[in-house]
């Protein structure tokens, strides 16, 4: 553990802990995966201003997200079958991220339930909510987060089709995994994951499986998201869900400066800017290329968040220069949870948070709330 000093560590450990068809859906993007691979090389292309001989003692990673304290602006992303990459694997994330003081957003296409996430944190989290064809079951979604006493629901936008990842077709992606001579050996090859699945009871859509009608199992996600995501997802849409709800809102997914001015109009409490960690559509800008501009077009009528492709606590001080609130990591938590559950996402968080702190006085500040334009060379 003490010689993981990044996140590509934790990714590397991940790999060889998660069966084969696992560890590729977290590390997949559409198509020739350029956005993908955009997201993070992007990053790469900012440079800090280094400032000397300024007072760089009390320093506070400390601020908000939509009015909630947060120990750093870095919230767990939602992310699908979470419960696939470690046994239980959303209630050991929402655990370590209550302990550690950040946001932790559960997806409608997680393994573990709300209630069960909910069964085992004291803090509310968020919910990811996707909007189905079947409406009574988007509706009893909302009203289960809402006495799970969830205190944002995250509205995705971005997925009403899903984006083609090749290597999820070519390994017969499948929760319960399928179990074909391929499966088995990539299954028997990662024995401690077999150990932790044989002892829970978490391996299919908890939050769909049991609650949405005629839905016994799921074998295949992208033929179920196909039947079932609503493809007539339209603005008019965000203001029944919004008046359902009744809490804090956010609408995750935008990407174009046209869409944040329609979301700030819609009454939403943030957006986030985001193409989904580059799983849609490949060839779509970097979220941190297009991130400036957003910001500078909505001002303060909306509060931006961004994720996609931050590896580390230096990504998200540049986001926060180029004008976010708060961000979300994605992958380097699901890199963690693979790699030493509870204790591994931790650990994601732990290394970005030392980043961002040394960052942070050498760029000469003490709080991470006055990084801005300034603490860029450009
Ligand atoms: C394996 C995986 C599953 C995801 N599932 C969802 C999901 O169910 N709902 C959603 O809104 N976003 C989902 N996302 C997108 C993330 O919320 C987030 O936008 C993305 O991971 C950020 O990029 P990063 O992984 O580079 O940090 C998923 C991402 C990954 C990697």
């Amino acid at each position: 553990m003490s010689m993981i000093l990044t996140i590509a560590d934790l990714k590397d450990l991940a790999r060889r802990r998660v069966p084969k068809m696992f560890f590729d859906y977290a590390d997949s993007g559409g198509w020739t995966e350029s956005t993908y691979r955009a997201n993070e090389e992007d990053f790469q292309k900012i440079k800090f201003r280094q400032r000397v001989l300024v007072d760089m003692s009390n320093r506070s990673l400390e601020s908000t997200m939509i009015g909630e304290k947060v120990a750093m602006p870095v919230a767990l992303a939602p992310t699908g079958m979470t419960g696939m990459q470690h046994p239980n694997g959303e209630m050991l994330a929402a655990q370590a991220a209550e302990e550690f003081g950040v946001p932790f957003t559960l997806s409608t296409m997680s393994i573990c339930s709300i209630e069960d996430v909910a069964s085992v944190t004291k803090k509310p989290f968020w919910f990811q909510l996707y909007v189905l064809r079947d409406k009574d079951f988007v509706l009893s979604l909302i009203d289960r987060a809402k006495a799970a006493k969830c205190s944002a629901l995250v509205l995705t936008l971005d997925l009403q089709i899903l984006g083609q990842r090749h290597k999820d077709i070519r390994n017969g992606l499948s929760a319960p995994p399928r179990f074909t001579p391929k499966h088995i050996w990539q299954v028997a090859s990662r024995p401690g994951w077999c150990v932790g699945m044989a002892g829970t009871k978490r391996r299919t859509f908890r939050n769909i499986v049991g609650h949405a009608k005629g839905v016994g199992d799921l074998t295949s996600l992208s033929s179920w998201t196909t039947e079932q995501f609503d493809p007539h997802l339209s603005w008019k849409d965000v203001a029944w869900i919004k008046e359902r709800w009744g809490g804090k809102l956010i609408l995750k997914g935008i990407l174009d400066k046209q869409d944040a001015l329609m979301a700030a109009k819609t009454g939403a409490d943030a957006i986030i800017v985001s193409n989904h960690g580059g799983r849609q559509l490949d060839g779509a800008p970097s979220s941190i290329s297009v991130l400036e501009e957003i910001a500078d077009a909505v001002g303060d009528t909306i509060e931006v968040h961004m994720d996609g492709g931050i590896r580390s606590g230096q990504d998200v001080l540049k986001a926060l220069c180029l004008g976010a609130k708060g961000t979300y990591i994605g992958r380097p938590f699901l890199y963690g949870l693979g790699a030493l559950g509870k204790d591994g996402v931790t650990k994601a968080l732990e290394i970005i948070r030392k980043e961002m702190d040394i960052t942070l006085a050498l760029c000469g500040k003490r709080l991470v709330t006055e990084m801005g334009k300034d603490q860029l060379r450009r």
